[in-house]
């Protein structure tokens, strides 16, 4: 298969940027599993945006978003960055419109929330199921578009670089090996224009807020491709994970409480009924997301408590069914009604604020090898993302990404002498017994780095989780390289890799600094206000 240009992932990212690339070229877009199994779908809260007076709170401007950003960010945010992604908020929702993404209004202007970090509301939100309304629109229009086509069920197993091939004076990406994961075949996808927007990592720890497809693919592709990685000390933990400790499936075991009903009014609280948050942060429980997911870690650890609790019966009756219907409802399934009782909450790993290291126009350090969303570290998150930003950055950088491989790489350019690439080898069939191996060691890797590599870190700890992870990897290596690939295979295999890249980001930051926080180096420190950066060859 050849494309114009290869795109990886079907989330925000992957088809803002293929929908446009579709009238220059010819796309491919490439999903492992089902279109809608991206964190986009999941996403709750909304897209943050200042857009024109009349449609914006009374007194934000654009500086005011950009200032929120930079000090979530904790003096790690490229204010390059952070300026050109907040400035084209305004064309991102036109984007989104044009698509048919529906946002909530009243009397014809757009109805604007508020969440953790922002001194405005100026969050569009399609209730609380913003991420599947921006899905949907984008699906849709995906599958009737001329020129794109929409993959299910394709694994991106590796890149391919003229320096994986040999070639010494340039590094630029040729394609990608992928498993149809329905009939086990390995192609070749050939494209000298290459997207990763595979999303993020949340299934490297035992609890988070993602989907079971966040296993950090974009990560793990691009590092093993050869590209810089960046900041991956940065894991964001959301403060409010419902916590239901019977919970089977992952809905109930992932069901994330938007920050969106906190910015309406919802207090934390501990079992005595008392609002602790204060004590870290005057804004309270609308502190940015690193504060309050550490005081929530304090408060259990001394409390003894198993959670925290987030009230929001001070409501009045009827408004969260109204203005939180799927958290509404999914919660009386599962037992809470929450205009009576405080909804038991958790902090769970949510958001990768490091990745695949790139400019503000998504370029990687491979030549026509893009990264873009959350796979991708342009700068803006620093070491703490501002909610609800991400989508935003999603979609600014795949146009800046388009415009930019148009100018640098045009369509129709003819690659001189396009090296051969050799067909993939199938390994020894699996033995079926030996697959136990696989899912013990993806329980061993998402339960040490949730014990050792979360919210609170030490030295001692993360040196341990590296030491069990460079055995984990070998014996990951030795199984991945002696069977026949398959989706559990690889996911595991991207899993090490990437809870890996971690725990070596994190032991190299000596301070505290947003989502990074370790008690023997519990300060900031400026020499260490730059990114962490991790480069293979
Ligand atoms: C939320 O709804 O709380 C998530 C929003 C975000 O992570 O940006």
């Amino acid at each position: 298969m050849t494309a114009d240009f290869l795109v990886i992932g079907a989330g925000i990212a992957g088809l803002s940027f293929a929908l446009r690339a579709a009238r220059h070229g010819s796309v491919i877009v490439l999903t492992k599993g089902g279109a809608y199994e991206s964190n986009t779908a999941w996403a709750q809260g909304g897209i943050a945006s200042v857009l024109v007076p009349g449609e914006r709170d009374a007194g934000d401007t654009e500086e005011f978003h950009v200032a929120d950003t930079l000090d979530a960010g904790a003096g790690l945010c490229k204010e390059t960055a952070v300026r050109t992604i907040i400035h084209g908020g305004a064309s991102t929702i036109e984007d989104l419109l044009s698509y048919g993404v529906s946002f909530d209004r009243k009397h014809d202007h757009f109805l604007l929330g508020k969440e953790g970090g922002h001194s405005h509301r100026r969050i569009l939100h399609a209730k609380d199921t913003t991420g599947l309304e921006v899905a949907r629109a984008l699906i849709e229009t995906a599958r009737k578009t001329p020129n794109l086509t929409l993959l299910e069920n394709h694994y991106v197993i590796d890149l391919i670089t003229s320096a994986h091939l040999g070639a010494v004076a340039e590094d630029r990406v040729l394609g990608a090996y992928v498993l149809d994961t329905r009939t086990g075949e390995v192609e070749i996808f050939r494209s000298d224009r290459v997207v990763l927007a595979a999303g993020g990592c949340g299934k490297v720890y035992l609890y988070t807020t993602n989907p079971d497809s966040a296993t950090g693919d974009g990560v793990a592709l691009g590092w093993r491709a050869g590209a810089s990685i960046a900041n991956m000390e940065f894991l964001q933990f959301h403060p409010t994970c419902f916590y239901n400790p019977g919970a089977t499936g992952p809905e109930a075991r992932s069901f994330l409480v938007s920050e969106a009903v906190r910015g309406e009014g919802g207090v934390l609280i501990n079992g005595k009924g008392e609002d602790f948050t204060k004590k870290s942060d005057a804004r309270g429980s609308l502190a940015p997301r690193d504060i309050v997911a550490r005081a929530i870690d304090r408060e259990i650890k001394r409390t003894g408590a198993p959670c925290v609790y987030l009230d929001v019966t001070r409501q009045p009756k009827g408004f969260m069914k109204e203005r939180f219907p799927y958290i509404y409802e999914t919660l009386l399934k599962f037992g809470i009604d929450c205009e009576t009782q405080p909804i038991p909450v958790v902090p769970a790993a949510h958001y990768q604020c490091g990745g695949v290291l790139t400019d503000v126009n998504g370029k990687t350090t491979i030549d026509g090898l893009f990264a873009v969303g959350e796979v991708a570290c342009t700068g803006l998150h620093g070491a703490n993302r501002l909610a609800s930003n991400s989508l935003l950055e999603a979609n600014v950088i795949a146009r800046r990404a388009l415009d930019e491989m148009i100018r640098v790489y045009p369509p129709g350019r003819v690659i001189l002498n396009p090296p051969a690439i050799a067909e993939w080898e199938h390994g020894d069939t699996a033995v079926p017994d030996e697959l136990v191996v696989i899912y013990h060691n993806w329980d061993e890797i998402r339960r040490l780095m949730w014990d050792y590599v979360s919210i609170v870190r030490t030295d001692n700890r993360l040196r341990r989780a590296a030491a069990r992870l460079k055995n984990l990897k070998k014996e990951v290596r030795e199984f991945y390289w002696g069977h026949r690939v398959n989706p559990d295979i690889l996911e595991l295999r991207n899993l090490v890799t990437v809870a890996g890249l971690i725990v070596e980001c994190a032991l190299r930051r000596k301070e505290s600094r947003g989502l990074h926080y370790t008690l023997d180096h519990p300060e900031a420190k400026e020499s260490y206000q730059s990114d962490t950066v991790l480069r293979r060859f």
